[in-house]
């Protein structure tokens, strides 16, 4: 086991990289943020801003992270220190911060995922499905999972995580795609499949129209959210990268994999949820749960199903909180040369309290509202943010360094190379900027509105 870093862990096949960037990747960004956000921001109009986003946002701003994480060979605060110097640290500090945030709440939902892989032995919430999760998503039963699940997550990363997530992401992926697909064809045979893809899929102009101001921030913080993007965890994970690969084409099927997984959950939940009678207009953070939950207890096997499919969405959420944990851990061993096991355990307990009020407070109609607020705070405000950092950082000051890293592995760009940087300079900041703003408005009314009738003002 690692203790400190002596001799920088690396990863032993350049798929196992792949697999664990995949296996951050893909997580309750896909499966459970996805689909609410996909019915909360009007369906298709949302669903092509997404790819939009992960196409001209996502690609070039993953490719910033691994070359700066495969150039310093560092976690995110010394990297930047090197790229950018003096208070450019203070951007990793930022990551560290904001991957402390985000596995708080993250945490409790995966909580959630666990109490549903528990009960599906039992078929628990079979019966009465929405009464189900408002039950268990607040109150002691949530604090107790969300410190269950982060007890697995810290118990992993204490042990130092290269050879665990490099093996156990190579059972994991196949699993999460069989199962997946599975899913979709079923859902296919649903009766109410063609009103739901419909929503799903043609998209509608006039929606984005009226409600752009809504769903490009929306869009723009799923696209850093679901590819793990904006605090440190690409260029974490590619500062163990060795002999030089090719870093474009490995984005390339990072995130094809990572769109793929999230498009299908959206052909398995419209399909199921239309077919329940709740429909997609506002399914909010139980939509996920609730769906599905209905959905085995209808068809043949649902027991069988229901433990397969949770247990994969919970593992799935692991691989990535993993990730999250690591970029703080790493971090924090780097600077303050403190022992693996001592930080995650003092991490993983501050980061537990921080998610109490998530799992402990619900508003008048049981619905757990606080993640809401930690959730757009994070993918949002937070991400953006750092992703709006980095890429002035690297765009415009590091743009040399990152075109000569990026060729490793590819040889000549030709004329790629500048576009990559030009977009990074100019598009990208400013469809970031503009998406920051949109946001923090959009926060500002929910911390006016629905946040401040919960407070009771
Ligand atoms: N991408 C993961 C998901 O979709 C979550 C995640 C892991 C993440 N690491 C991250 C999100 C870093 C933002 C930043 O579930």
């Amino acid at each position: 086991m690692a203790t400190g870093d002596i001799v920088r862990e690396q990863w032993a096949t350049r798929f196992g990289f792949i697999l664990a960037a995949v296996g951050s990747a893909v997580g309750l960004g896909n499966i459970w943020r996805f689909p609410f956000q996909v019915g909360q921001e009007g369906g298709s109009a949302f669903l092509l801003m997404y790819f939009f986003f992960i196409l001209l946002i996502g690609l070039p701003a993953m490719l910033v992270e691994f070359t700066v994480g495969r150039r310093t060979a560092l976690s995110p605060i010394g990297a930047l220190r090197e790229v950018g110097g003096g208070a450019w640290k203070y951007v990793g500090a930022l990551f560290v911060l904001i991957g402390f945030v985000i596995l708080s709440y993250y945490s409790v939902v995966a909580g959630w995922v666990l109490r549903y892989f528990v009960g599906s032995f039992t078929g628990a919430y079979m019966d009465e499905p929405g009464e189900y999760f408002l039950d268990i998503a607040t109150g002691l039963d949530a604090v107790l999972f969300h410190a269950a699940f982060l007890a697995i997550t810290v118990g992993i990363v204490a042990f130092g995580i290269q050879r665990g997530i490099e093996l156990a992401v190579k059972l994991m992926v196949p699993a999460i795609i069989a199962i997946m697909l599975g899913l979709a064809i079923y859902a296919a045979t649903l009766a109410e499949v063609g009103e739901a893809y419909s929503y799903y899929l043609s998209p509608d102009v006039e929606v984005l129209q009226d409600d752009w101001r809504s769903i490009v921030p929306a869009a723009a913080g799923q696209a850093f959210f679901t590819l793990s993007l904006g605090m440190g965890v690409m260029i974490t994970y590619a500062s163990y990268l060795g002999e030089d690969r090719n870093l474009a084409e490995d984005s390339g099927v990072i995130i094809a994999f990572d769109t793929g997984i999230a498009f299908l959950t959206g052909l398995i939940v419209f399909p199921i949820l239309f077919a329940a009678g709740i429909g997609a207009a506002d399914p909010g953070a139980g939509a996920i749960f609730v769906a599905l939950a209905g959905a085995f207890a209808e068809i043949q096997g649902g027991t069988i199903i229901g433990i397969l499919f949770f247990g994969m969405f919970a593992v799935a959420a692991l691989s990535s909180a993993i990730s999250l944990l690591e970029v703080v851990v790493s971090n924090v061993i780097d600077e303050y040369g403190i022992d693996r096991s001592t930080a995650a355990t003092a991490i993983g307990g501050g980061i537990f309290l921080l998610g109490v009020p998530v799992a402990l407070f619900a508003d008048a109609n049981n619905e757990p509202i606080m993640v809401d607020l930690y959730d757009i705070l994070a993918a949002e405000i937070l991400l953006v943010t750092g992703g709006i950092l980095l890429m002035i950082l690297v765009g415009w000051i590091y743009a040399e360094q990152a075109l000569d890293e990026l060729r490793k592995g590819i040889g000549d760009l030709g004329a790629l190379g500048e576009v990559w940087i030009w977009m990074v300079r100019v598009p990208v900041i400013v469809v970031l900027i503009v998406s920051l703003y949109l946001a923090v408005t959009g926060y500002w009314a929910f911390l006016t509105t629905d946040f401040a009738d919960f407070l009771g003002m």
